[in-house]
């Protein structure tokens, strides 16, 4: 059951229930391509007003300034709508926008009211559009100057200390903050963009760019930018600042400041090796570039696959490509994600535990197999160890997100670590070139549409299990998404993987016995990872001096050690570890960094004040995102 009945009971033209393959035809004529909706019960995403089975936005135009000094974008949005005959009304998606007028196509005022703004805010408002008619829709209107979605960043906030910069992280809810359209991850759209912004800043887009820029004569200039592929709205994303380009392969390249450039470059020059491994795994790239851009350090995520432009961290730069996974998992959304895309936000896993998964593919073909299965073992010991903090019994350990539950409230163990499990112990089972076979399939099948749970387990039976009332046995496919806890047919990784380091920890814990220096930096930094992630929590002052003077931890180059030993001295209220977390709080806006330290700090009474004092300096750079995380640690009310 691929598109719902209902779907097509809503008597659209020919390609609002195409085929993927008349899909993909339609993408080379001038027809844009108008994905299907699903309307299942698990399709339902109550994070949106939106009824797309009434109306729907198929197509977006936004023609928007950048506005740094306001720090505003505004502009208009033109929507093209799909609507059911007689439908009165669109419902659109809005979160603070400050709206001067709602036309039609032809220039004709539409009536358009604003609703109430749900509790927590992260909804938003219902904005919605009396049709009249009509099935172009032009909304004028400004984002807020706080646009949850948008950050913007003062020069001394960028590497090169000149320029001002803007970004945008619009998954999961919070494009409606600078977009008015219909911000459900199962609403697939087309869009467009002109974007104006100041001189000489440059921008990109996650579309791709078109031609140069255009100079307005005023200080301006004006980019252009289109995707023309369907895809779910919290894709659409922007960046400007003083970057530069430089290429890697035919179709892959990296943005960065300039002074960043090169150290970026050298980073990730493997990238067309890591889109060819995951061509030969799952399928053509079918989105024709794959460029990144690494972002200032306040970026809030590793990283986000936001289509033929990957955004970073510049913090998983570590000089080794050891942090690359973080390439090979946003390159995989380009599949997982991005082609076959979760319906609901209760699906988590079906982008995310996939995509961790096939991230682990790419890294065993370009990276070898020991490296994979270390990585492997890292994932599963979070998620036994995510598993205990959580309970067995908590919804928040079951794969889909339960009703019961807000769909953020998921452990990210739950949908990144046990999607990863999940699927390896199919592979396991049923054996890999079977299973890569149906995973293709999946993604080709479903390219550019919405997909659920349901549909990809009665995939997984009709292909791959048939008849065999064994093998759906052994698989335990119901309880592995919808049970909490960890299933019993887990596959645990070798024990052999971390075997040296396992050793070393024990010695370490019995004795006080350290590692070389020469062992230590023999490892590799996973094995770094399990060697600080496994030590004896509770460490005195003098056991973590001793601890950094033959590990250098407080000068490592890798920021995922790094982050572990800041955590440990915080824990352990070593004061040495202060002013190092003080710098790196200050530099880095990286929620998975930012807000373990500060719980760290919250932990104690010598740690909260500090905590207190160094978030009194450092909220500010924070992305929306990370602000909500700490305020959150910090028993903080928003705007306190
Ligand atoms: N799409 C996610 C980031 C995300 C998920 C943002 C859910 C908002 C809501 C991205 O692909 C991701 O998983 N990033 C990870 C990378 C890591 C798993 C390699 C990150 O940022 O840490
Ligand atoms: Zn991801």
């Amino acid at each position: 059951m691929r598109i719902a009945a209902a779907a097509l009971a809503l008597s659209l033209t020919a390609t609002a229930c195409t085929t993927p393959d008349a899909a993909s035809q339609s993408a080379s004529t001038t027809q844009p391509m108008v994905s299907p909706i699903l309307t299942t019960a698990q399709a339902f995403d109550d994070q949106t007003y939106a009824q797309p089975q009434v109306a729907r936005v198929t197509h977006v135009d936004l023609d928007l300034d950048l506005d740094f000094e306001g720090q505003q974008v505004g502009g208009k949005a033109t929507l093209d709508v799909l609507a059911q005959p007689g439908a009165k009304e669109i419902v659109l998606d809005s979160n603070g926008l400050q709206i001067a007028s709602v036309t039609d196509g032809a220039g004709r005022r539409l009536s358009y009211s604003v609703g109430a703004m749900s509790d927590d805010g992260g909804k938003g408002a219902p904005l919605t559009i009396q049709l009249d008619g009509a099935e172009r829709i032009v909304i004028d209107y400004r984002a807020a100057p706080n646009a949850a979605a948008l950050q913007w960043l003062t020069p001394e906030q960028t590497a090169g200390g000149e320029y001002p910069y803007l970004f945008s992280q619009g998954q999961a809810i919070l494009n409606r903050t600078w977009i008015p359209t219909q911000d459900s991850p199962g609403i697939r759209q087309t869009w467009e963009a002109r974007i104006t912004a100041p001189k000489p800043l440059d921008v990109v887009m996650s579309g791709v760019r078109q031609g140069e820029p255009e100079d307005l004569g005023n200080g301006r200039r004006a980019f252009r930018f289109v995707m023309d592929k369907p895809v779910p709205p919290y894709l659409i994303a922007i960046a400007a600042g003083d970057i530069d380009f430089r290429a890697i392969g035919p179709r892959s390249g990296v943005w960065a400041e300039p002074v960043m450039l090169d150290r970026a470059w050298r980073e990730v020059n493997d990238t067309e090796q890591l889109i060819e491994a995951a061509e030969e795994l799952y399928g053509d790239y079918r989105w024709g570039r794959y460029d990144m851009i690494v972002l200032p350090p306040a970026f809030p995520y590793g990283g986000m696959e936001n289509p033929v432009m990957t955004f970073l961290t510049p913090t998983f730069i570590a000089g080794d490509k050891s942090n690359n996974g973080l390439i090979a998992h946003e390159l995989a959304h380009s599949w997982s994600g991005n082609l076959a895309t979760y319906s609901s936000w209760r699906d988590g896993w079906l982008n995310e535990g996939v995509t961790s998964y096939f991230e682990n593919r790419i890294t065993e073909q370009v990276y070898g197999e020991q490296r994979a299965e270390q990585e492997y073992a890292l994932s599963y010991a979070s998620l036994v160890e995510g598993i205990e903090e959580a309970g067995a019994d908590s919804p928040t350990t079951a794969m889909r997100s339960p009703d019961s539950i807000s769909p953020f409230e998921t452990e990210g163990v739950a949908i990144y670590d046990k999607g990863t499990v999940f699927l390896r112990t199919v592979e396991n089972m049923v054996g890999r070139e079977k299973f890569d076979a149906w995973l293709t399939q999946w993604f080709d099948n479903h390219a550019f549409e919405p997909v659920t749970s349901e549909m990809f387990l009665a995939d997984l039976r009709e292909k791959l299990i048939g008849n065999d009332a064994q093998l759906e046995r052994r698989l335990m496919l119901d309880e592995w998404v919808y049970g909490t806890g960890l299933p019993s047919n887990a596959l645990k990784p070798d024990p052999q993987t971390f075997a040296a380091v396992d050793n070393a920890v024990a010695a370490y814990a019995a004795d006080g016995t350290l590692p070389t220096a020469n062992t230590w930096t023999g490892w590799t930094a996973a094995e770094q990872r399990r060697f600080l992630e496994r030590m004896p929590e509770e460490r005195t002052d003098e056991q973590l001096a001793a601890l950094d003077a033959r590990l250098g931890l407080s000068e490592a180059g890798n920021n995922e050690v790094l982050f572990l030993w800041l955590e440990a001295g915080l824990r352990n209220q070593y004061d040495p570890a202060v002013p190092q977390a003080e710098r790196f709080l200050s530099q880095v806006g990286r929620n998975k960094f930012v807000s373990p330290l500060f719980t760290a700090l919250s932990e104690s009474d010598w740690g909260k004040p500090i905590a207190r004092r160094i978030y009194a300096e450092t909220r500010d750079s924070y992305h929306s995102y990370t602000r909500g995380r700490v305020d959150a640690t910090l028993g903080m009310t928003a705007g306190e």
